[in-house]
């Protein structure tokens, strides 16, 4: 490389925050080679979905903001294509990566790629094998359409492979949400969260629900909130409610009364809980990493995961709501999993945005 290179990074969603931030630095770092802009799509737009996570990590503002709000998928997706086109189209980057798996990855790669902009996925290669979930769809697409697919680790390699992608086109790099848990780990650590919950020194669970099908019918939303509930005897229950989420627990009027619910929480205040936590209970991708990286025993209520080294490892377990109940299933993944030490886990080492920009320099 003998110019600098414009890349724009571009982040929709809360789960992309955390993946777009340590690559930014690392380019940022680099910036004799690279001249890098953060695009934000405003697919999450509330501050405590959005801002927090800025002032968390002391990012920057991004370059661009898209205020594409929210709604159905295909309005959602379509005005982000939109307005990147019409961004690209007076100013145009050498590149852009894309992270993760949410509707505004999948815009932003579609929009590129066409636009012969170089296009590189980070976090490409997973897949659930369940394509009744939105993100499978954005997965699969965003994989078909990019130029260079960074994988986190053998697994995403593997799946890519099987789908006849040439190898040349896949650089293994590592977990980036870990690069962003080590960089603060210390400062999480040192939150007075569980003080002002007053969950200090007791074992208490950590719940968060977010998927469509876990929290869109008020049956199901009911049958789980119940069986929290039930674990409350036992336990506090922390549980931050997703803007999503509280729409069916209010419109529904579900029971809560002994569940602790919260606000949604920002980046820190989350990883410090998570740290505590006797079980964590979840549907979210990126929390059945960071507990298995903490090792925080964790159950997912998902029929499927894209991320079956948390399940080799031992840390996380799928669980079904409808067959057994989540306080029993709670009760045991802390027996089993006390006094175990966090596993080591290959390229989970907070170097993965100096290997993602290390790829990119050979490529772009
Ligand atoms: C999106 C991602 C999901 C990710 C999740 C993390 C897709 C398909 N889904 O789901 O993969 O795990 O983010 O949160 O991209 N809302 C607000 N304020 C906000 C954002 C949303 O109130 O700042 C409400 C709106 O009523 C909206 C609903 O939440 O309709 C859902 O938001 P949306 O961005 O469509 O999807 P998520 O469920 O957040």
């Amino acid at each position: 490389m003998n110019n600098i290179m414009s890349i724009a990074l571009l982040a929709g969603a809360r789960p992309n925050y955390m993946k777009v931030f340590p690559v930014l630095k690392e380019l940022e770092r680099r910036a004799d080679r690279w001249r890098a802009t953060l695009i934000h799509t405003g697919q999450h737009y509330d501050p405590l979905m959005n801002d927090v996570f800025f002032e968390d990590f002391g990012a920057r503002k991004p370059d661009h903001f898209l205020g594409v709000g929210s709604g159905p998928h295909g309005a959602q997706t379509a005005r982000v294509m939109i307005a990147l086109e019409e961004l690209f189209q007076r100013e145009r980057p050498d590149a852009l990566l894309v992270v993760g798996d949410v509707n505004s990855t999948m815009a932003g790669a579609l929009v590129a790629s066409k636009m012969g902009i170089y296009t590189a996925h980070l976090e490409a290669g997973l897949r659930s094998g369940d394509r009744t979930m939105p993100e499978e769809i954005n997965r699969i697409v965003t994989d078909a359409v990019s130029d260079l697919l960074l994988t986190p680790g053998e697994e995403g390699d593997a799946n890519l492979k099987r789908e006849g992608v040439p190898a040349e086109k896949i650089v293994c790099v590592g977990n980036i949400m870990i690069d962003s848990l080590v960089s603060v780990l210390e400062k999480a650590r040192n939150r007075d969260i569980a003080r002002r919950l007053g969950t200090e020194g007791r074992p208490f669970c950590l719940v968060t629900l977010h998927r469509p099908s876990n929290v869109d019918d008020p049956r199901r939303l009911g049958l789980i909130v119940g069986q929290l509930s039930r674990f409350a005897e036992r336990m506090p229950v922390v549980f931050p409610v997703h803007p999503r989420t509280r729409k069916t627990l209010e419109s529904a009027g579900l029971p809560v009364q002994r569940l602790m619910l919260l606000e949604p929480l920002g980046y820190l205040d989350f990883l410090a809980l998570q740290t505590r936590a006797a079980v964590v209970i979840t549907d979210s991708g990126g929390i059945q990493e960071e507990t298995s990286f903490l090792g925080t025993p964790c159950l997912t209520v998902r029929p499927n995961t894209e991320r079956p080294v948390t399940i080799a490892l031992g840390t996380n377990r799928l669980v079904d709501p409808e067959r057994t109940d989540l306080a029993g299933e709670a009760e045991a993944a802390i027996a089993r999993w006390k006094g175990k030490p966090p596993p080591r886990i290959p390229l989970w080492d907070g170097n993965t945005a100096k290997r993602v920009v290390d790829a990119l320099e050979k490529r772009v």
